[in-house]
């Protein structure tokens, strides 16, 4: 008797070592402790056993029993967690896990407030390459070689100083006005567009200046464009873009690729004209170059000599976007960190 206990027992270890799923531990339960199974038929025959052989078996079968019930819970339990790690398995009711939002960096949203309030004015959007040739930089724009005003930036050049000799130089773009000759050359007026764009300068950084910046440029040729009529597109949009009546200022300066030239100032926004830290206690925020286009760029775009007037400006973006959102440092736009872009 005792025997046969322990050959229903190795023989069902045996076969639990080949089993892999729940449906083949069930079946063996089934086969060795279920009501028709060898097993069964010695604990019903235990009371035919005599008294010596009862104490014997008896408590041996029902150990047996017992520790036959535990292995095959262990071996299910065991199947049902390698089930879980092999198959996925989706507990549609929980909670779900947030998914992080990215966020435009603020130039991006400046960028489209003044692309969205220039094209209801009617201004179509321009573009051009960042890596520019010198024609397109200096030349075309009233800025030959020999001209002093290529010294009034500090220019990234890609080429080396043969092609530089002869003109044929190529350079990180250090103005957006270098699309002003690329795009006439192909339109003719009237036109007006804005060019939004990435400048270089080979500055040293700080607060307030970086080498990679942007600048809207704006150009609008006619037969009868005057000062009168930039001021009033500038206007326009000051008060569209900060939600504000803004007054705007110009000073006479002087760039080559327009005459008259001038500084353009906007009263401070954050004071409001008044004198704050901001505007270093004067009132008025510069916010970039303008000035009615040269007869030579003009001339050099393909057009014929006073033909046409027109106006055009440079203004640089972060300094706009600086002011609307009180940035306080330039740098921040191309750190790449996080959680400055997300506060906008
Ligand atoms: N391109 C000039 C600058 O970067 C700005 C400017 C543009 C001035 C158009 C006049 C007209 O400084």
């Amino acid at each position: 008797m005792r025997k046969k206990i322990e050959k229903i027992k190795s023989q069902l270890l045996s076969g639990l070592k080949k089993a892999n799923t729940l449906e083949e531990v069930e079946n063996l339960r089934v086969e060795y402790l279920g009501k028709k199974s060898a097993f069964n038929e010695i604990l019903k025959g235990l009371k035919n056993l005599s008294p010596e052989e009862k104490k014997e078996i008896g408590p041996l079968a029902n150990q047996t029993k017992q520790k036959i019930q535990k292995i095959l819970e262990k071996k299910k339990s065991e199947i049902e967690e390698t089930f879980d790690a092999k198959e996925e398995w989706i507990d549609v009711t929980a909670p779900g896990k947030k998914i992080k939002q990215g966020h435009l960096n603020p130039l991006s949203i400046v960028q489209r407030d003044i692309e969205d309030i220039f094209t209801t004015m009617g201004f179509e959007i321009a573009d051009g390459p960042d890596v520019e040739t010198e024609f397109y930089n200096f030349d075309a724009i009233n800025m030959p070689d020999d001209h002093p005003g290529r010294d009034m930036q500090d220019t990234f050049w890609l080429s080396k100083e043969e092609s530089r000799e002869k003109g044929t130089g190529t350079v990180l773009r250090t103005q957006t006005s270098s699309v002003q000759v690329r795009y006439m050359q192909e339109h003719k007026p009237p036109l007006r567009i804005i060019v939004p764009g990435r400048v270089f300068r080979s500055e040293t950084t700080d607060a307030s200046h970086e080498h990679t910046f942007h600048q809207f440029e704006a150009l609008v040729v006619g037969d009868d464009v005057n000062v009168a009529n930039f001021l009033s597109v500038v206007e326009n949009f000051f008060e569209k873009f900060f939600g504000k009546k803004i007054k705007v200022r110009l000073r006479p300066s002087y760039f080559p690729f327009v005459e008259p030239g001038f500084e353009f100032d906007i009263s401070c926004t954050n004071c409001g004209g008044d004198g704050c830290s901001t505007c270093s206690q004067t009132g008025w925020i510069e916010i970039g170059g303008a000035g009615m286009v040269h007869q030579n760029v003009l001339e050099s775009a393909g057009y014929k000599r006073n033909k046409y007037q027109g106006f055009a400006w440079g203004f640089g973006l972060e300094r706009l976007a600086m002011m609307k959102y009180k940035i306080n440092d330039i740098r921040l736009f191309h750190s790449g960190e996080i959680r400055f872009t997300e506060q906008f």
